[in-house]
């Protein structure tokens, strides 16, 4: 399928104008307007919606939606601050000033026209608000996306990630003009994949689905560089695109969205790595960007870590992975960090507060007959670097997914449908003990290939491997790993209680001019061949009565098949 010309437009035009007048990742980067960020769309309800936005200067902006003004307060963020090491040209003169405006008293599964007003100029969009709990829009269904490993820096704009060849058909290995380079620099392929995104969703809510869009870790490089985080709002909410004003956005930590940035023994370049202090700053620009539904959790410092989100027909659980297990141990996600040190990040394994509230939430959920996805950064079953036994050394990863599998009997024992992670920047398909998991690590940064040191026996598919290169002359002209997401659609069953899922791995595929070889003219939104489709069946019909508060019954778990 083929982009339709007006996303060709929203994905080509705004990247030119970027590349000219964006500045560089070496020069100045500050664009000055009283939007520091734009407004974008937080914790979706059924009733509410909660409306962002940054601004320079220390004065009051209006909300106007529903036949309603609200005037923001704004609230100076001094976690936004830059590190003195990052470079001078791509700093702000001072932090800004958060502006949040929750609205109640929405309709649900309903379109609101609003704008907001700040010192002068006025942003303009249309919020959707969430179905009912455990309802539909009036199109039958809602969509969501989900990608990870976007790990958006300005350095990104100069650079083309890795493009290991994947094995080639009859017709032509690639031509030697290609080389191991992909054929579009990172920005450009991670502002096209919103850009689609932005379309699909478009056309859901045109088809009266609400949308939602989830990005599983890995946002920046360094969440402890500033310059990262006003590069990833860039895509997402300033002058790459917008796509945040229209689509609500949650996300989980990935373990560069707590990294300092690269150590160094001279103090003016030394950006703290993992060390506990920076760990902490840059957890907590993440936290003064998004707003999480509450957890209950005792340490206010894990308070929008992990959570709980109702979207109709769906309860998404997201974690928090990034450093998990005893220090150093078999079960540690993070070699580099040290627990005791870093209490600020929440413990997931058996007896941690959040394990305990994910045990809750997984069978509250299926009390009340809803579709279970769960979403935290390191994939259990993988089959790329970060599959491998965790630890230090030759043949180990520090920030090994391994120990997630210790979650895998709970998501099988409570009818989890499906499992989204990143951290390998890679598309891949397990399937483990009744549980589909999905690496949607293809966002925008790199396209790595699995590793050669271990084989992971869960995998249904991988890109890399079962996506062969076709060549034509200087044309690609099928396979390969691109760029990418994945799209969830879940409807109401045409024929009884439950809903039906699907589940489609989307790729940007690149049309190559074949007078110029390197060339793109254009991107096609194409689909992996692994589209599954899925019955999300409660045991009992009166299980598919929509509850709001979880019920006490044991057996109401939905129960997932393959059709
Ligand atoms: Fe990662």
């Amino acid at each position: 399928m083929t982009l339709r010309p007006g996303l060709v437009a929203q994905a080509i035009a705004p990247l030119l104008i970027a590349l000219v007048g964006a500045g560089s990742a070496s020069g100045s980067d500050i664009v000055s307007t009283p939007f520091r960020v734009r407004p974008y769309l937080q914790n979706p309800a059924a009733d509410a919606m909660t409306v962002r936005w940054f601004s320079d200067a220390n004065a009051a902006g209006t909300l106007t939606c529903d036949g309603r003004t609200f005037t923001s307060s704004p609230v100076l963020s001094r976690d936004l601050d830059y590190q003195m090491t990052e470079p001078a040209g791509m700093q702000h003169a001072s932090p800004p000033f958060l502006h949040s405006v929750r609205i109640t008293g929405l309709k649900p599964a309903t379109s609101y026209p609003y704008s907001v007003e700040q010192s002068g100029e006025t942003a303009k969009a249309v919020l959707t608000t969430a179905p009912e709990p455990g309802e539909v829009g009036r199109g039958g269904g809602v969509r969501l996306f989900f990608y990870a490993d976007a790990k958006a820096r300005p350095d990104s704009r100069q650079s083309r990630a890795m493009w290991p060849a994947s094995p080639s058909l009859p017709g032509g290995p690639r031509p030697r003009w290609v080389g191991d380079r992909y054929l579009v620099e990172e920005t450009t392929a991670y502002r096209t994949n919103l850009a689609l995104i932005a379309s699909r969703a478009a056309e859901s809510l045109r088809a009266g689905n609400p949308v939602l869009c989830s990005i599983v870790g890995d946002l920046v490089e360094s969440g402890g560089e500033q310059r990262h985080w006003d590069e990833f709002w860039r895509h997402n909410a300033g002058e790459f695109g917008t796509l945040a004003s229209r689509v609500p956005i949650v996300a989980v930590m990935g373990e560069h969205d707590i990294f300092g940035g690269p150590q160094s023994d001279d103090r003016l370049r030394d950006l703290g790595g993992y060390t506990t202090p920076v760990t902490l700053l840059a957890s907590r620009k993440f936290l003064t960007y998004f707003e999480h539904p509450e957890n209950g959790a005792s340490d206010e410092r894990h308070i929008g870590r992990y959570h709980r989100l109702d979207f109709g027909p769906v309860t998404l659980l997201s974690l928090d992975t990034t450093n998990g297990g005893s220090d150093s141990g078999a079960d540690d996600t993070n070699h580099f960090l040290d627990r005791q040190a870093a209490t600020h990040i929440p413990d997931y394994t058996p007896g941690s507060e959040q394990h305990d509230w994910l045990k809750r939430e997984l069978e509250a959920a299926r009390a009340r007959g809803r579709v279970v996805f769960v979403q935290f950064h390191h994939a259990p079953f993988s089959g790329g670097m970060h599959g491998r036994n965790p630890g230090r050394g030759d043949g180990k990863d520090p920030h090994s997914g391994q120990p997630l599998r210790s979650l895998a009997g709970l998501f099988k024992e409570h009818g989890v449908t499906a499992v989204f992670c990143g951290h390998d920047e890679m598309y891949e398909h397990s399937f483990a003990d009744g549980v589909h998991y999905y690496t949607v690590g293809i966002g925008g940064d790199a396209l790595s290939p699995p590793d050669a040191g271990h084989v992971n026996d869960r995998q249904i598919f991988v890109a890399h491997d079962h996506a062969a290169e076709r060549w034509r002359g200087d044309v690609l002209e099928s396979g390969g790993k691109h760029y990418g997401h994945v799209e969830v659609e879940v409807s109401r069953r045409e024929n009884g209680p439950g809903f039906t899922v699907s589940i489609t791995p989307v790729y940007l595929f690149p049309v190559l001019n074949p007078e110029k070889p390197g060339e793109v003219l254009d991107w096609e939104r194409r689909t992996y061949d692994d589209v599954l489709a899925l019955e999300a069946v409660p045991l009992s019909p009166a299980d598919a009565e929509p509850a709001t508060e979880p019920v006490t019954a044991t057996d109401a778990s939905p129960s997932t098949k393959d059709p």
